[in-house]
Order: structure tokens, then C-alpha cells, then sequence
């Protein structure tokens, strides 16, 4: 009998069996790093047999809890369809808080999402789902009718205006980047309701779980992700400057609202030696830079995000290449990047900055200082994020906020 994980088999039962242990795998390993928190979940990802919305796919990426399965990317490579990664999907379902019964909104379908929402609400529920991409939403309508979650409903259309028919919504589920939260998905939540939603603020996305509370949103909680950019009348991608462009191992500055770097005297800068500035602040092996970096994103101005391809590293041309982009503070010609190096301590990191430029020790000493302040009055801390009206005037705003301010919202971080 095989019953290798990841492989199919001619007999359908023992490819039943092969799936099974593949889905409690998953489901085991994400209780293990405590991405599923609660029964209810834990039994909808056992159920979902999600290899069947990416026919073709390897059976065993459709269930490792980090692979999305992309779907669909653009003429210029950027990957705009997936079904999320099931850590990012049972991630966002706890934030959630999905229960029985309840009427829920997805924005991003995909399907296997769709399904777990459907069997957590179960038949007195309901989950609308709308993708704006008619193939995504043909694939979806397939998949539901395989698994037979008739409590589900696909439309297609701009998720960006919510789906005023079927409002209000007990929870709405956004599962694609947006840079900006338009007024219709407060006003078809409920109050008290809750919307999750993988908010970019300053180039780096959390997905945020928000509470409803009148016209504003009160954060409750977020983790950093990474998810498709939004498509329709909330796109606003992020840009990139490039600053080395040898094809493997380019090297480029993402920017989200920030100042138009001098690209040509930067990428002059990153061809001088760099200089290094170390902070004696540590961090443990396991310990995230996410706290660290919204407080760096609310202290510092011109704060852009270093993307390098592995290659520039390995080439020694930077010393950090993060999917998710590094900090990056610009001043002038010359600018610095947040690094860590080892300490005697095999399981601490020192934080620092490497500086490039006529100013880089300068600019790189100025970030350190941040990193310092940080661990100084904010380590443990967690900030708090909050969602207002376009229109609120900068009196009725949270005092010392931090504002980010969108065509349709304005997001204040404040730290206690
Ligand atoms: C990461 S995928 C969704 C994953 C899905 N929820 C799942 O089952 O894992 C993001 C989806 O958002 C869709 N999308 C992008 N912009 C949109 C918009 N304005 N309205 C609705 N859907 C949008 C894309 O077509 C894509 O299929």
C-alpha cells in the first residue's frame, strides 16, 4: 500500500488515505506554531481538500503551510492570483473569530478559503465571496460545488465597494494587499463587527484584525504577510527604484508614499564601501523584527525598503536580501539599512546599520539610535492601529500618532 505523503496512488482509497495524512499533517504543524488556535478551524482545515483548487499542483505543496499556489501573474511578473498559504489563511480566519451562524464577506476568492469560512459558519451562515478576475471566480464556483458548500456564494466584481446586497456583514475577510480601506467595508460590517484585512502601511503589509466602532476601526491584533497586490479602484502599487540592475541580482528601493529618491547618486552610494554602525541592542534567534520595524516606520520620515535578489547577497553587494524588503533610512546621496550580526551568544543577534554614502555613517548612526530609542521605551510594547474617515480633521486623530493618510482613510499607529 503507498502511502507516501505527497504522492497519488492508482486506488482511490489509498489516495484518500495519502490526503488525509497530508491535511493532519498541515493541520498538526500549524497548531504547532500556533497559526490555529480553535476547534472549530482545526476541523474545517482537516476537512478541505485543497489540492483540488490548483489542479496540477504537487499534492504536497497544496499542503505545506507556507506555499500559496500561485494562480495567475501579470505581463510583468508580478503574481496578482493564489490560494493563500495555509498559515496565512488560518492566520486571518483566527483573527477572524468565525462562528456559527454568522454572515461573512471575502474579498479575494480562491475557494479553498472560502470553503473553510463556509464549514465554520455552517447552514444557518452564509460566506460571500468576490474576486474581480471571472477565471478566478469560475475556479471557485467549481471547487465549492466539488466540496458542496451551498452556504457559499461567488461574485465577481470590485471586492473595493463590498457587496452592498448581501450586507451587513458579521466579518469581513480581505485576503489581498490593500494600501487603503475604503468607507464601504466599514459601513457593511456590523457594529462591533470585524474586519481582517493585510493593511500595507509604509511598504510593509499586517494583516490586521480591526473591530468596528462606529466610523472608526480599532485594531486587535496583526502579523506581518505578504499577499497579492489589489487590482480595480484601490490599486496603488508600491514602486521601486532601482539601484543595481545586473540581471539575478538586481537591487532596488520599494517606495509607498515616500520621496523620490536621487536613484542615480544612490546607486553611487551603494558602490562605495559601506560603513557599519552596531547598537548593542540583541534579539533571540527566534525573535521577530516585526515590533522593531513599525516602531522604526513610525519614527523615521523617508523610510523605504531595500529589495535584493539572493544573488546580490551572496555577491556581498548587501547583507540582507528579506523577500519582505528592509528598512532603509535615505538621506540625501547617502543611506542605511537596519542588519544584525552574531554575538558570542549563539542564539543573540546584535541590531545595527550598514551605511553607504558620503553620509552613510551618519545616516546609518541615526537609524541605530531609533533601534536603541525602540529598545529603550517600546520593547514588549505593541503598538495600536486605528482606521478613520478620510475626513477627520487632525484634532479628533489619537495624540502623537503617527498618520498614514490614503484617499479613503487615514491610519493612525500610536504606541502606549
Ligand atoms: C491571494 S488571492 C485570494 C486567495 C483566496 N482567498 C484563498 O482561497 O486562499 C487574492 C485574490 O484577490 C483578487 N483581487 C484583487 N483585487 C481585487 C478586488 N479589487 N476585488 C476583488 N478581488 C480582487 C485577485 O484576483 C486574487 O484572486
Amino acid at each position: 500500500m503507498d502511502t507516501v505523503p505527497g504522492k497519488t496512488t492508482e486506488n482511490p482509497e489509498n489516495s484518500h488515505v495519502s490526503e488525509q495524512e497530508l491535511r493532519d499533517a498541515m493541520v498538526q504543524c500549524l497548531i504547532d506554531m500556533g497559526a490555529l488556535r480553535t476547534s472549530r478551524a482545526v476541523a474545517a482545515f482537516r476537512t478541505i481538500p485543497r489540492h483540488l483548487a490548483a489542479p496540477g499542483t504537487d499534492m504536497a505543496k497544496a499542503y505545506d503551510v507556507e506555499s500559496a499556489l500561485i494562480t495567475k501573474t501579470d505581463p510583468t511578473g508580478v503574481d496578482i492570483s493564489s490560494v493563500s498559504a495555509p498559515r496565512i489563511q488560518a492566520l486571518q480566519i483566527e483573527q477572524a473569530d468565525i462562528q456559527h451562524g454568522m454572515t461573512v464577506l471575502e474579498i479575494g476568492s480562491g475557494g479553498v478559503n472560502a470553503a473553510y469560512l463556509g464549514e465554520m459558519v455552517g447552514d444557518r451562515g452564509r460566506v460571500v465571496t468576490v474576486d474581480i478576475d471571472p477565471d478566478v471566480t469560475a475556479r471557485a464556483r467549481d471547487f465549492l460545488k466539488t466540496t458542496g458548500h451551498r452556504n457559499v456564494t461567488v461574485i465577481t466584481g470590485d471586492g473595493g465597494s463590498g457587496a452592498l446586497d448581501f450586507s451587513p456583514f458579521d466579518r469581513i475577510v480581505v485576503t489581498v494587499q490593500a494600501a487603503d480601506i475604503p468607507s464601504s467595508w466599514v459601513h457593511q460590517l456590523t457594529e462591533g463587527g470585524r474586519l481582517v484585512v493585510p493593511l500595507r502601511m509604509r511598504g510593509m503589509t499586517r494583516s490586521v484584525a480591526f473591530v468596528r466602532d462606529g466610523q472608526r476601526l480599532v485594531s486587535d491584533g496583526f502579523e506581518l504577510c505578504g499577499l497579492v497586490p489589489m487590482q480595480g479602484a484601490g490599486e496603488n502599487r508600491m514602486r521601486v527604484v532601482v539601484l543595481h540592475d545586473v540581471e539575478g541580482e538586481e537591487i532596488g528601493l520599494r517606495l509607498d508614499d515616500h520621496p523620490e529618491p536621487d536613484a542615480k547618486t544612490l546607486a553611487q552610494a551603494l558602490s562605495m564601501p559601506r560603513t557599519a554602525e552596531w547598537s548593542g541592542v540583541t534579539l533571540a534567534g527566534d525573535e521577530s523584527n516585526e515590533h522593531l520595524d513599525l516602531w522604526l516606520t513610525t519614527a523615521l520620515d523617508n523610510l523605504p525598503l531595500m529589495a535584493a535578489q539572493p544573488a546580490a547577497r551572496e555577491r556581498g553587494l548587501v547583507a540582507s536580501a528579506s523577500p519582505l524588503g528592509v528598512p532603509t533610512l535615505v538621506e540625501g546621496g547617502s543611506f542605511a539599512y537596519r542588519t544584525v550580526r552574531r554575538t558570542d551568544d549563539p542564539d543573540r543577534f546584535e541590531l545595527g546599520a550598514y551605511g553607504h554614502g558620503p553620509e552613510g555613517q551618519k545616516v546609518a548612526e541615526r537609524l541605530v539610535e531609533e533601534i536603541r530609542t525602540w529598545n529603550r521605551e517600546h520593547r514588549g510594547d505593541r503598538a495600536h492601529i486605528d482606521v478613520y474617515p478620510a475626513d477627520t480633521p487632525d484634532d479628533q486623530l489619537p495624540r502623537n500618532a503617527r498618520v498614514i493618510d490614503r484617499p479613503h482613510s487615514r491610519t493612525t499607529i500610536t504606541w502606549p
